[in-house]
């Protein structure tokens, strides 16, 4: 496995590992990506095998230009009011962290879509990864570089850990801006849905096209999983893990070996003073962002649960975001990590 610095020599490299059926981990905007040619199905199948993905947990496709879009969607059964919401999304939110589900054409394998007649499809915010697909085949698949089940990697060191040698080579791109895996819109049925809320707020979508469902909180019965970014424990730290209100989370007891991850300084003062425990004793303590800016905290999430788990504390105990804008997608992976 090389593991290398973003150049235009090492983007060069890693173009000409993906053409040729290799796997390249490379940082977007969210969090770092494991990319195979999204034509070629034995590299695709080695993306599975290398994360330990089960084949029914399909991938999201990058591309780098608008144009390649409907050269593996196929929007001929969508109405035209379906087909204006997608390209005023893909020009107002594109690129960025937005992936947009649509029928699928034949020119992507059907492991890339574990069978599905939809794909998955994104344009990333990163000049680096943009650069990637551009210089190997225009489309790459790419699920977040961490083995199935386990926190995104949101540094190239993350991705090092996790699956070191399973893969040819690592772009340090250095930390992910947003931190946090892309929305996943469904718009390939008449009932647009949300499922997995992600990097780009509802808000903003709603903005563009109205309203859409939200079909991330459900599905924890007996129903299909429509998204398997919804299997109740995903995004996971290794360590025993707990999220609390304010309120809630300021009446946790502060056991020794614990650590706490506060939303906000405010709430974290707070903590101390109702708590008045002896220094000795005291936990680990770590603040999303001190003034309670959701971006902030959204970047610092997984960069902060990679280091707990590092650190190997017995228990991590987190405080729930405000739910609105990227609070949504905190408080989605913190009710996920919960175990
Ligand atoms: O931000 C991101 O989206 C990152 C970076 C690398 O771009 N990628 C990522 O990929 O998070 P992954 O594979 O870890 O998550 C893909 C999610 C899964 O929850 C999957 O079920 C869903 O997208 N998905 C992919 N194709 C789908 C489809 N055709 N229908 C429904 N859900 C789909
Ligand atoms: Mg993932």
């Amino acid at each position: 496995m090389q593991f290398l610095l973003i150049s235009t020599q090492s983007l060069f490299r890693a173009a000409e590992i993906i053409r040729g059926g290799g796997l390249a981990a490379f940082p977007t905007e969210t969090v770092y990506g494991l990319g195979a040619d999204a034509f070629n199905p034995a590299a695709l199948a080695r993306v599975f095998e290398v994360k330990g993905r089960p084949r029914f947990d399909p991938l999201i496709i990058h591309i780098a230009e608008t144009e390649t879009l409907e050269k593996i969607a196929d929007f001929s059964a969508l109405g035209t009011e379906r087909v204006k919401k997608i390209h005023l999304l893909a020009e107002k939110l594109w690129p960025g962290p937005l992936s947009l589900v649509l029928p699928k054409r034949e020119s992507i394998p059907p492991i890339a879509t574990s069978g599905l007649p939809t794909l998955a499809v994104r344009l990333p915010d990163h000049p680096a990864a943009k650069q990637l697909i551009s210089l190997s085949t225009g489309a790459v698949a790419a699920p977040s570089a961490n083995p199935f089940g386990c926190l995104s990697p949101t540094r190239a060191e993350h991705v090092r850990d996790l699956l070191g040698e399973k893969i040819d080579i690592i772009l340090d791109g250095g930390s992910c801006r947003i931190g946090l895996e892309s929305t996943v819109l469904d718009m390939s049925s008449a009932d647009i849905r949300i499922l997995r809320p992600g990097g780009t707020p509802k808000e903003a979508i709603e903005e563009l096209i109205g309203n859409v469902l939200d079909a991330s909180a459900a599905g924890k019965g007996a129903e299909a999983i429509v998204s398997p970014g919804m299997l109740e424990s995903h995004y996971a730290p290794a360590t025993p893990f707990l999220a609390y209100t304010r309120e809630a989370i300021i009446k946790q007891s502060a056991e020794a070996g614990s650590a706490f991850v506060f939303f906000d300084g405010e709430s974290r003062d707070a903590y101390f003073t109702a708590q008045k425990y002896i220094a000795a004793d005291k936990p680990v303590i770590r603040v999303l962002s001190e003034a309670g800016n959701l971006h902030e905290a959204a970047a610092a999430l997984f960069e902060i649960l990679h280091e707990l788990d590092k650190l190997k504390v017995r228990r991590i105990i987190a405080q729930f975001a405000p739910e609105d804008g990227l609070g949504a997608a905190i408080n989605d992976r913190l009710r996920r990590a919960q175990h």
